[in-house]
């Protein structure tokens, strides 16, 4: 609803800048290189690699070799979205293939703490990330260790489902706790963002947008999608 005001018009406006961090997961896998090539002339600022293990959720995707063999082909940081079992058993092997940042879901994993260390302790940043069923009560005794909160508004396994509005709430719970606690920490948003989407989960808190098929299925290009969301989220800060 764009002309109801931020659910967090109370507090102090943040100015953390806004992350535009592709999905490859609509990617065409037989060209995967090219894609990532593209996106980083489309002037994205990070790859977001969903790896799915068919337990965690029933896709299965990507390894550590292929994140690997395009590491060389961009400068662009790497993340990787662990929807996966045992997280904890592959940290050093995404870390290897080039990724800076790993994305750990707090359902994942029994001993979270211990794992979102083991990243930090490895040279990565950790990040957490949360189904749409998990409270912001299950990550808020680990916000020291994490760089960023992905709040998924999907749930995990697949692009191109429909944002859920209901996710709002939730971020705007977890900005207001890290404004109240003074935490450096981005929001990012993974799940159903584009152009109609994304002012809501701005004007929620988030910074950092997860996109994927609205990159790939805009006919005007990776370009044009990448811009068109950067300048509305730019709007929905100061509307
Ligand atoms: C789904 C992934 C998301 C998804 C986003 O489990 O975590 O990153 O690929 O894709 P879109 O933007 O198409 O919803
Ligand atoms: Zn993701």
């Amino acid at each position: 609803m764009p002309d109801a005001p931020s659910p967090l018009s109370d507090l102090p406006g943040t100015d953390r800048p806004f992350y535009v961090h592709p999905s490859v997961l609509p990617a065409d896998f037989s060209r995967l290189g090219e894609a990532i090539i593209s996106l980083e002339k489309a002037g994205v600022d990070r790859i977001h690699w969903d790896i799915m293990d068919g337990h965690f959720v029933p896709n299965i995707t990507f390894g550590p070799d292929v994140i690997a063999s395009c590491r060389p082909l961009v400068s662009l940081p790497f993340e990787t979205h662990l929807m996966i079992e045992n997280p904890e058993w592959t940290i050093p092997m995404w870390i290897g293939a080039g990724c800076d940042r790993l994305i750990v879901h707090a359902e994942s994993c029994v001993h979270l703490h211990r794992v979102l260390s083991h990243v930090r302790d490895e040279g990565a940043s950790a990040a957490v990330t949360i189904n749409p069923s998990t409270p912001i009560e299950a990550i808020e005794n680990i916000l020291d260790l994490v760089d960023s909160v992905l709040i998924l508004t999907i749930n995990p396994g697949w692009g191109g489902q429909r944002f859920l509005p209901s996710m709002e709430p939730k971020i705007a719970k977890l900005r207001r706790l890290i404004l109240e606690r003074g935490l450096d920490i981005d929001i990012e948003v993974d799940g159903g963002v584009g152009p109609d989407t994304v002012t809501d989960a701005v004007r929620c808190g988030a910074n950092a947008l997860v996109a994927g098929s609205a990159l790939f299925r805009d006919e005007r290009g990776l370009e044009h999608a990448v811009t068109e969301l950067r300048t509305l989220a730019e709007q929905a800060r100061t509307t």
